[in-house]
């Protein structure tokens, strides 16, 4: 570890009994060294969707933190990460976005290595290592584990983090809103979307996990345009809610989870239709297969689809809008957003193509809903330049104590949706993960947090 910190420190930071957090865990250069070996070196990252390298060969470059990967299928159709890094002298040695390959070359020197890692070819071998070259022992280094859950194919780099669907707990369950609607499962459509913005990362996976609250205002304008006309033919044509009263004033229920950093946030509506967000076709499509969805996974999650969700760290999703992406982290004040669309395999190519106008247009890098949102998080990274700003402790008090399980079969630990009960542990987590070096001291720590939560 980085050895300027006293981890003991950190657990003043993060105040979750009484929430409290201090702002340097945003900008402190230190901490961020830190979170690079112990969150991002220990917890299970997205990688891609097994859609994207469907054929032995094709790969897909994304990273772990800051490590870039190489995301490979084999020949025998498992899936490799590969640290995509020279072992000569530490070059990229792929650097399209995806493809189909039979080697990774590097560009420096022009070592070879296979799809599997393994290293290959050195250039005039013989001269330059009279020696002898070990090549068996200089192929790329390979992320340790690597797991598919319902599709979506995720690494780790930690062989003592738990298996991949305990890790997940209940947010898989919030999850398979998105993956398992269909017997088919769900594919990307289309490329990724990527973009710098100046803030730190947690921001934007805290408010993917916890954050309903800032809609009201944040997205107000948004929400006025889309919602306001319900008889309004444009209104319908956008698939706006058949009513300008807002949702939270109209929804059954509403409630958030959070977890073991994981969070989630949703109302219960009463139709199938009642996502503001999508444009017709999408609405349509949620109308026609909503009977066998239900089916499938119930009311509660056919109905869901409106949600916001992150997977802890840096994989956030929102339901209906057909959004997922995952917060690259940039150093402490910047992060890099990757968005990928994801809809039913099943769905028709029009509902696809649909899809992803819909998820471009609200959550795309100019989308109406993005533009609100990041204009927030980059703000407050240019206030937290201040000194004083910087150890002006912040309030995350909503909903303290009011947190329960629900006996309605919705699974963790859950409050009212306009509450920070995901905010405060995903915080905690996140503290957790820093302070403790063994993975059964971070989960003791959460058990021990989570009790207190739900006496
Ligand atoms: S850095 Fe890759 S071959 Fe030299
Ligand atoms: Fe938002």
């Amino acid at each position: 570890m980085s050895g300027k910190i006293d981890v003991r420190e950190i657990d003043a930071l993060v105040d979750a009994q009484n929430g409290r957090i201090s702002p340097s865990i945003y900008t402190d250069p230190d901490l961020y060294e830190l979170e690079l070996e112990r969150v991002f070196g220990r917890t299970w990252l997205f990688l891609c969707h097994e859609s994207q390298i469907p054929k032995a060969g094709d790969f897909f470059n994304t990273y772990m933190g800051e490590d870039p990967i190489i995301v490979v299928r084999q020949k025998d159709g498992s899936i490799k990460a590969l640290l995509n890094q020279c072992r000569h002298r530490s070059m990229r040695v792929s650097f399209a976005d995806c493809g189909n390959t039979r080697a990774f070359t590097c560009p420096y020197h022009g070592w070879s290595y296979g799809t599997d890692g393994s290293l290959k070819d050195i250039p005039l071998e013989d001269r330059a290592f009279p020696h002898g070259a070990c090549k068996e022992k200089w192929g790329l280094v390979e992320v340790n584990r690597v797991k598919t859950y319902k599709g979506l194919i995720f690494g780790c780099w930690d062989e003592t983090t738990p298996d991949l669907e305990e890790y997940m707990g209940d947010i898989a369950w919030y999850l398979d809103g998105v993956l398992d609607r269909r017997p088919g499962g769900t594919q990307i459509i289309g490329g990724v979307h990527k973009w710098e913005i100046e803030c730190n990362w947690k921001f934007a996976a805290e408010q993917f996990a916890s954050d309903q609250y800032h809609a009201l205002f944040s997205h107000a304008s948004a929400v006025q345009v889309l919602g306001a006309k319900p008889d309004d033919e444009a209104s319908k044509q956008l698939g706006a809610a058949q009513t300008s009263r807002p949702v939270w004033e109209t929804a059954k229920d509403a409630l958030q989870y959070g977890q073991r950093g994981h969070g989630s946030g949703f109302f219960f509506t009463e139709k199938p239709d009642a996502n503001v967000w999508v444009d017709g076709e999408v609405a349509n499509y949620f109308r026609e297969t909503y009977e066998e969805v239900k089916e499938r996974l119930g009311e509660v999650r056919a109905l869901r689809l409106a949600g916001h969700n992150t997977m802890f760290p840096t994989l956030s999703w929102l339901n209906g809008t057909a959004t997922l992406r995952v917060w690259h982290p940039r150093g402490p004040n910047k992060t890099e957003v990757w968005a990928f669309c994801i809809a039913d395999a099943e769905a028709p190519q029009e509902v696809k193509e649909a899809f992803e106008r819909s998820a471009t247009r609200a959550f795309g890098p100019a989308g109406f809903l993005e533009q609100d949102d990041s204009e927030n998080w980059v703000e407050i990274q240019k206030v937290l330049r201040g000194y004083k700003a910087r150890n002006n402790r912040l309030i995350m008090e909503m909903g303290l104590g009011n947190e329960k399980v629900r006996e309605d079969g919705i699974p963790g630990i859950t409050n009212y949706i306009f509450s920070e009960t995901a905010a405060r542990g995903m915080y905690r987590r996140w503290a957790d993960l820093l302070i403790h070096e063994k993975w059964e001291d971070v989960e003791k720590a959460a058990e021990a947090y989570e009790k207190e939560l739900v006496k």
